[in-house]
């Protein structure tokens, strides 16, 4: 169709189809944040902002690969758990793509905007009194059983689409920098994308494209209540111990059980990365700071940047340092989360005299 060969499909030598059920996803902006950049003291420090994709969050580069091959097998139901996103992107491509779609959701724990897309886009969404690992486990043994075709982040066809992702960000600073970042600093839960990106790098090292010694340092953050992953990489652990019990304001990285971590390991340990877990205020500070370049992320996306300004006020990383922070969801995401860190509307009447005497009120603070 008239976007073939564009955004991800871009990558098509990449992928293993020639095209798939497709939005327009991908080719999406790599910000400049020159006040965030001074503020936290890195050399360069971009965005590469995964909300600014057709639903809002990087689900999209898995979804047009995934439900693709899927509508190339000919499968019924396409199914998956989710804390919101992949939900989101699963129904849009399965309705896109003609297809039935299943989505199973941990009640109370999914930010408004995403059921909202999930509903409308014709999913049917079954919320589970659990949290996200134990509606994974429920969809994991759904599909087993034939009841669904499984399009969570263990279906490997979901990580070549998001493998993209890190095709672009080197793209991009090659373009600006004549060099590829030293460090590319994400969000994790199920650890999708850290297994996705070390497998584009290594895929490009293998080509030729890439010198071993290039490679971004791959760095993981999670919410100090959800930090499996941060858990095994400061243990030297060469598995993850689920969490039972997490919690963070970040709902979109409020996992326990991160099911790509046998892949996603490997890459941060093999590229010189690390793993940091950072506070609910820290990722609502990150939120503002973003907001205040005019970029609109969700809490867990926001958990990239807290990560990188907690790892340089270590000194884990350098002053010298090139960064990509990846922020995966948009704020409209989470509309309850954006209103409460940021300012409350202020009633006024109506009459000019009302609204004068409410902004002299607040524009002095005596
Ligand atoms: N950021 C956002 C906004 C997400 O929605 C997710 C995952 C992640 C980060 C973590 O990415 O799993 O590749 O480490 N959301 C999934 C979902 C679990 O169901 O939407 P990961």
């Amino acid at each position: 169709d008239d976007f073939e060969g564009q955004g991800v499909w871009r990558y098509a030598d990449a992928l293993p189809l020639a095209d798939g059920v497709t939005t327009q996803e991908g080719a999406t902006p790599l910000y400049e944040v020159p006040r965030l950049e001074a503020d936290i003291g890195v050399e360069a420090l971009r965005i590469k902002h995964e909300g600014m994709n057709p639903t809002g969050s990087f689900k999209d580069r898995g979804m047009t690969v995934g439900v693709g091959v899927a509508k190339e097998l000919g499968v019924g139901r396409l199914a998956c758990a989710s804390t919101g996103n992949t939900s989101a992107a699963l129904a849009a491509y399965g309705s896109r793509g003609g297809m039935e779609t299943l989505v199973l959701l941990p009640a109370g724990k999914v930010a408004a905007g995403k059921i909202a897309q999930a509903s409308l886009h014709g999913a049917r969404i079954l919320e589970v009194d659990g949290n996200f690992d134990a509606c994974l486990d429920i969809v994991q043994e759904l599909a087993e059983a034939g009841e669904a075709y499984l399009l969570n982040s263990l279906n490997p066809f979901r990580l070549e689409g998001q493998k993209t992702i890190g095709l672009e960000i080197l793209e991009g600073f090659l373009a600006d920098y004549d060099a590829v970042p030293d460090r590319i600093v994400l969000p994790v839960g199920n650890a999708g994308n850290t297994a996705a990106l070390y497998k584009a790098f290594r895929e490009l090292v293998q080509a030729g494209e890439l010198d071993e010694d290039d490679v971004p340092k791959l760095t993981g953050v999670q919410a100090e209540g959800a930090a499996p992953m941060v858990e095994a990489v400061e243990n030297g652990a060469d598995e993850v111990r689920r969490w039972d019990d997490v919690e963070t304001r970040a709902t979109a990285i409020r996992i326990g059980n991160p099911v790509n971590a046998p892949k996603a390991l490997p890459g941060i340990r093999e590229t010189g990365g690390t793993a940091v877990a950072v506070s609910d205020e820290a990722i609502t500070d990150a939120q503002r700071d973003l907001a205040g370049e005019g970029i609109g992320v969700e809490p867990a996306s926001a958990a990239s940047v807290a990560g990188l300004r907690k790892l340089r006020a270590e000194g884990t990383v350098d002053d010298d340092e090139r960064v990509a922070c990846l922020t995966t969801g948009h704020l409209l995401k989470d509309p309850d989360a954006a209103a409460a860190a940021g300012n409350d509307p202020e009633p006024v009447p109506a009459d000019t005299e009302g609204v004068l005497a409410t902004l002299a009120s607040e524009s002095s603070p005596d």
